[in-house]
C-alpha cells in the first residue's frame, strides 16, 4: 500500500523568481520585474502604487534572480542527480512575446526554453509548464490595463497556441494560470492592474478574472486539440480555512473564504459558474460581462487535473475583533495557537494537507498534483558552506506522510508532489533571497550580493531517499 510507481517526484520554480537574464535575448519587461525590495513592494503587488518603471532608489531582485539563464545546464544536473522524474517550471511570456503581442514570437526566447526541455528529456525528467506566473508583459499593462481588458485573453491564447505548437512532444503537463485566486489578492501580481482612485476594485477584480478563466478555457482547448495526450491543470493557492471557534458564523465564514479560492477551480474544473458566486455578484451589485459564447467555452474544456500550492492553514472568524492576533500571510488569517509558524509566520500544518486533498478530490473527482510545498527558512552555512537544513527535512517529511496517508488511506488520486523553490530562490511575497526553500543553497543575499555558487545542503541527500524509495523512507 504505497504510492503509485509512476509517482512523479520532483521540484517547482518559475521563471520570474529564478531566471533573471530579464533584459537578455530579447526578453521585454513584465510586471514582475518591476516588483521592489522593501516596504513599497506590497503595495505595488496590490495594485495600489503604480511605479511601472524601475526607480533608481529601489532593488529588483528579479533582474538577476539566480541566474538560471546561464546556470540551468548545472541545475537541472543537480535536480537529476537528486533523482526528480518531474520538474516544474514556468515559461516568461515577455521572453517569448516581448510586448505580449508581438506579431511573431521571439526565437531566441522559444529557443532557451526548448534547450532546456531537451535537456530534462536527456535526464528523463518530465517537464510541467506554467504558462503563466504571476507574469503580464509590462506593454499589455501600460496599452491595456492588464486583464481587466478582455483583450488579453486572446493574447494570452495566441501565446499559448505558440507554446503548444512549438514545444509539442517535449511537453505534456501544462498549468495554465499560476495561483489564479492570487488575482483577488494581489492584483497587479495576478493580473498586472494598478487601480485609479474612483475605480470599483472588486468589479474590476473578477471581471478580470472572468478574462483569465476564458482565456485558460481557451488554452485547454488548444491544448487538447494541438496534441491530445496534452494534460491541463489549473493551479490553485491552496490551504484551507478553519473556524477560530465553533460560533457558527465563525464556521461561515470559514466556507466563505475557502469559497474565495474555489470559485475560480469550480468554473475551470466543472465548466460553469458556481450559484454562490452569481449571487454574490447580484448581492454586491457587481456588472461582471459575460456572453453566452464565454459560458459556452467554459463548459467545453474543463482542465484534467487539479493542481494546487499548500504551505499552510488559516484561521479565520466573523469577528473583527479577533484578527487583533493576526499572522503573516497574504490572506488575512488569525494566529491558529494549535499550530507553530515558521519566521514569517505561516502556520506548519502537514494534517491540514491532508484534509486539503480530501476536500479538493471530494469536490471535483479529478487527479490533484501538490505543486508547490516546502519550508521558507533562513539557513546558516557553516564555514564549509554546508547547511545542515534538519528543519526543513522535518517540515518536509511530515507533509509527505499527510499526502502519502490521503492516497493509501483515504484513497485521493494525486499525480504527484514538486516541493517549492528545490534550489533557493527570490522570495514572491518579499523578494527576500534569505527565504529559503532549496534543497541546493545559492549563494545571494537580499542585496544582490555574492557569487551564485550552488552548493547541496543536507536536505539534498535526504530527498534523493525520498524519491529512490517512492516515499517509503522518510
Ligand atoms: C506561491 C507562489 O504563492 O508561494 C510562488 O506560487 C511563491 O511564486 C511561493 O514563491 C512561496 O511564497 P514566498 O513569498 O515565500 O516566495
Amino acid at each position: 500500500m504505497g504510492l503509485s510507481d509512476d509517482f512523479l517526484w520532483g521540484g517547482a520554480t518559475a521563471a520570474n523568481q529564478a531566471e533573471g537574464g530579464v533584459l537578455a535575448g530579447g526578453r521585454g519587461l513584465s510586471n514582475v520585474d518591476l516588483l521592489p525590495t522593501g516596504p513599497d513592494r506590497a503595495k505595488v503587488a496590490a495594485g495600489e502604487l503604480e511605479m511601472l518603471e524601475w526607480q533608481e532608489y529601489s532593488f529588483y531582485p528579479a533582474q538577476t534572480a539566480i541566474d538560471m539563464y546561464h546556470h540551468y545546464m548545472e541545475d537541472i544536473a543537480l535536480f537529476a542527480e537528486m533523482g526528480f522524474n518531474v520538474y516544474r517550471m514556468s515559461l516568461s511570456w515577455s521572453r517569448i512575446f516581448p510586448n505580449g503581442n508581438d506579431e511573431a514570437p521571439n526565437e531566441e526566447g522559444l529557443l532557451f526554453y526548448e534547450k532546456i526541455f531537451k535537456e530534462l528529456r536527456k535526464h528523463q525528467i518530465e517537464p510541467l509548464v506554467t504558462i503563466a506566473h504571476f507574469d503580464v508583459p509590462l506593454h499589455l499593462i501600460k496599452e491595456f490595463g492588464g486583464w481587466k481588458n478582455r483583450r488579453l485573453i486572446d493574447f494570452y491564447v495566441a501565446y499559448a497556441e505558440t507554446v503548444f505548437q512549438r514545444y509539442r512532444g517535449l511537453v505534456k503537463y501544462w498549468l495554465t494560470i499560476n495561483e489564479i485566486n492570487i488575482l483577488l489578492h494581489q492584483p497587479f501580481v495576478g493580473g498586472g492592474i494598478v487601480f485609479k482612485e474612483g475605480d470599483n476594485r472588486q468589479e474590476i477584480k473578477y471581471q478580470a478574472a472572468h478574462h483569465q478563466l476564458v482565456a485558460s478555457a481557451l488554452a485547454t482547448q488548444k491544448a487538447h486539440e494541438i496534441d491530445p495526450t496534452n494534460q491541463v491543470g489549473c493551479m490553485l493557492a491552496g490551504g484551507s480555512h478553519y473556524p477560530y471557534t465553533c460560533r457558527p458564523e465563525d464556521y461561515q465564514e470559514a466556507i466563505n473564504r475557502d469559497r474565495e479560492g474555489y470559485f475560480f477551480i469550480d468554473v475551470q474544473a466543472r465548466g460553469k459558474y458556481p450559484n454562490y458566486a452569481l449571487k454574490k455578484f447580484e448581492r454586491e451589485d457587481l456588472t461582471i460581462k459575460i456572453t453566452p459564447e464565454d459560458e459556452t467555452i467554459l463548459a467545453a474544456s474543463p482542465v484534467d487535473f487539479v493542481s494546487f500550492s499548500y504551505y499552510c492553514s488559516r484561521t479565520v472568524s466573523a469577528h473583527p475583533e479577533d484578527y487583533a492576533q493576526a499572522t503573516g500571510n497574504l490572506f488575512p488569517s488569525i494566529k491558529n495557537e494549535h499550530l507553530p509558524s515558521t519566521e514569517w509566520g505561516w502556520q506548519i500544518d502537514p494534517l491540514g494537507l491532508r484534509n486539503s486533498l480530501n476536500q479538493l478530490y471530494d469536490r471535483y473527482q479529478k487527479p490533484l498534483f501538490i505543486v508547490e510545498n516546502g519550508l521558507g527558512a533562513i539557513d546558516t552555512p557553516d564555514e564549509n558552506g554546508f547547511v545542515a537544513d534538519d528543519y526543513r527535512i522535518d517540515y518536509l517529511k511530515k507533509h509527505i506522510q499527510a499526502f502519502k496517508d490521503a492516497v493509501t488511506i483515504d484513497g485521493v488520486e494525486l499525480l504527484g508532489y514538486t516541493t517549492w523553490g528545490c534550489i533557493d530562490l527570490v522570495a514572491a511575497s518579499t523578494g527576500q533571497m534569505s527565504k529559503r526553500y532549496g534543497f541546493i543553497y545559492v549563494d545571494r543575499d537580499d542585496q544582490g550580493n555574492g557569487t551564485l555558487k550552488r552548493t547541496k545542503k543536507k536536505s539534498f541527500e535526504w530527498y534523493k531517499k525520498v524519491i529512490a524509495s517512492n516515499g517509503e523512507v522518510l
